[in-house]
Parts: C-alpha cells; sequence; structure tokens
C-alpha cells in the first residue's frame, strides 16, 4: 500500500517552500508553480521520509532534502519531456511543461529548479555543517555528470542504436537509480546511521532505484496514457533501450522480482525498523503508475 498520509504531508510542506518564490518574475513563476503542483507520486520524497521512520525519528526533519529530490526529479522531467530528448506532450496528466509554456521557458524552469533544489537545503534542511555538505554532495553527484546527465546521455544517444545488457543496466542505474538511492542515503545521513546502517540501506537504495526504471519500462508497454498521466507506448516508437526491448517482458519482470528480494535481505540485520522500507520496496513490483 502506498503511504499517502506521508504524501500529503509532503505536498503540504511543498506549498509552504513554494510560498518563497512569489518574487519569480512573470510566467518563470507560473511554470515553475505549474510543475511543481500535485500530480506525481513524490516516491523519492517518501523513499527519503521513510528512511527517517526506518531509523525511528521524525520524518519532518528530512522534508527540506526530500523537497530539493524532488525540484531535482521534476526539472529532469521537464528537460526529458522537451522536443530534442523524448518530445513528450503530456506529463502528469496535464500538457507537459513546454506545451504549455515554450521550450524557451521550460529549459529555464529545468535550470531554476535544479539551482534551487541547492538553495532550499542551504537554507532550510537543520543539520550540522559536515552532514549538509555531504548532502549537497551527494545530490550534487547523484545527478551530475556521472550520475543521472551520465544515464540521459546513454538513453539519448544509444535511441535507435544496439546497446550492450551491461549498458543497458548502467543507464537505468543512473538515470533513475542514483537520485533514488540519494533519496535514501540523505535520509539515513541526515538522522545520523551508522555506517553499518548506511551501507545496507545503500545496497537497499541500489536495487529499488533500478526495478523502479525498470517497472516503468514495463508500464510504457503494459498501461495506457490515461493511467500513467504520460504517453504511453513511446519507448518502442523511439526505439529506446528498454528491460522489455532487451530482456522481453517475463524476464523483466523475473529480474525486477529477484532485486526487491535481494533488497529486502539487505535490510536484515541492522537494528532498522524494516517493515516501512519493505512495504514500498514490495510496492514497486505491483505498480500501476
Ligand atoms: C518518472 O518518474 C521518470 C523516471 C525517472 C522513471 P516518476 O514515475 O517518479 O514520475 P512522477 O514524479 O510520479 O510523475
Ligand atoms: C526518465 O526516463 C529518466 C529521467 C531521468 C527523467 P523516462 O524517459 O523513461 O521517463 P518517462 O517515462 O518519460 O517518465
Ligand atoms: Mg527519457
Ligand atoms: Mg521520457
Ligand atoms: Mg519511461
Amino acid at each position: 500500500m502506498y503511504p499517502d498520509h506521508l504524501v500529503k504531508e509532503f505536498n503540504d510542506y511543498l506549498k509552504e517552500v513554494m510560498a518563497d518564490y512569489g518574487a519569480v518574475p512573470g510566467i518563470l513563476k507560473d511554470a515553475m508553480f505549474y510543475c511543481m503542483q500535485d500530480g506525481g507520486k513524490r516516491i523519492r520524497p517518501i523513499f527519503c521520509m521513510l528512511t527517517a521512520i526506518s531509523l525511528n525519528k521524525n520524518f519532518k526533519v528530512v522534508l527540506p532534502t526530500a523537497c530539493a529530490i524532488e525540484f531535482i526529479h521534476t526539472y529532469s522531467l521537464i528537460h526529458d519531456d522537451l522536443p530534442a530528448i523524448d518530445d513528450d506532450d503530456l506529463r502528469r496528466g496535464r500538457p507537459s511543461c513546454h506545451k504549455a509554456f515554450g521550450e524557451d521557458m521550460a529549459i529555464l524552469t529545468g535550470d531554476a529548479l535544479f539551482a534551487e533544489s541547492f538553495n532550499l537545503i542551504a537554507q532550510r534542511q537543520n543539520a550540522p555543517a559536515e552532514i549538509k555538505v555531504a548532502v549537497i554532495k551527494e545530490i550534487a553527484s547523484a545527478s551530475g555528470a556521472m550520475g543521472m546527465v551520465a544515464g540521459q546521455f546513454v538513453d539519448v544517444y544509444y535511441s535507435g542504436k544496439k546497446l550492450s545488457k551491461d549498458k543497458l543496466y548502467y543507464m537505468h542505474q543512473n538515470k533513475t537509480g542514483k537520485l533514488i538511492k540519494a533519496s535514501i542515503r540523505c535520509g539515513a545521513m541526515i538522522c545520523g546511521a551508522k555506517e553499518r546502517q548506511l551501507e545496507g540501506l545503500s545496497r537497499f537504495a541500489e536495487k529499488i532505484g533500478l526495478v523502479f526504471q525498470i517497472t516503468d519500462d514495463i508500464l510504457d508497454v503494459t498501461s495506457d496514457s490515461k493511467k500513467l498521466g504520460k504517453t504511453a507506448g513511446k519507448d518502442s516508437l523511439q526505439d529506446k533501450n528498454t528491460f522489455p526491448k532487451v530482456w522481453g517482458l517475463e524476464q523483466s519482470r523475473q529480474i525486477a522480482g529477484k532485486n526487491i528480494e535481494e533488497a529486502i535481505a539487505s535490510l536484515q540485520g541492522l537494528d532498522l525498523n524494516t517493515r516501512p522500507l519493505q512495504e514500498i520496496a514490495n510496492f514497486l513490483l505491483v505498480r500501476k503508475v
């Protein structure tokens, strides 16, 4: 079951954060608010908040960082939808940012959210300075040239070309896995996880991050645009390298299942309240959006 109460807590906090952006000029502000409004699953913030809960801490302590990560994720979707990348007109059940505001504004809105995410941590995250620096480093690395952007590069560059199985894993681990891993690691660092706990949580996070993109690929084949709130069937139209394309649907499901089993196993013996993380890991195998 999805923790909808945490989505609500997150969205309430996000509203408070967005109030800081009242002075952003013109339609740049409209586009930022449009893209950040309700509609996404908020799964990265949820991972961050559940990690706090697994360490018996109040999830509220990680909200600024959870919000910063959602800013980066949203920027990545805005740029991913651009005509030069995936050329997608629909996002979260509405016209994508460039459809609503134009390509120029979509590029700038993404740029703004990326920079503001670090501002948010600097200004709002309450943690010792060395932890804040570690969190900023984690998120910058996860989203940068050897993280999300590297994965997006492989995605774009190899569209329509053959990709080895190793590179397919690399692409998914980077374009999607690393920001999910950062969500969990940052939650753990802010909440004072011990080294052993951080290592175990990192192993868990790596596997669920990979599975999240595998199931995104599967849903692109098996679901429809109305349910997904984004254009279904797009990966094969654009000859993208996906798990279903390379492994077939059934084997993709098996790979996802095996990784979730391994993810859950890596939480054992860490003195954590594992149930919420276990539940969300299992949810990834049955999610419909
Ligand atoms: C979609 O992410 C893009 C991927 C990285 C797979 P989500 O499925 O988390 O999208 P929202 O935030 O719920 O819209
Ligand atoms: C996007 O992957 C990964 C990002 C880093 C944005 P996709 O291109 O598969 O995401 P969707 O399907 O458009 O949401
Ligand atoms: Mg893409
Ligand atoms: Mg896309
Ligand atoms: Mg996709």
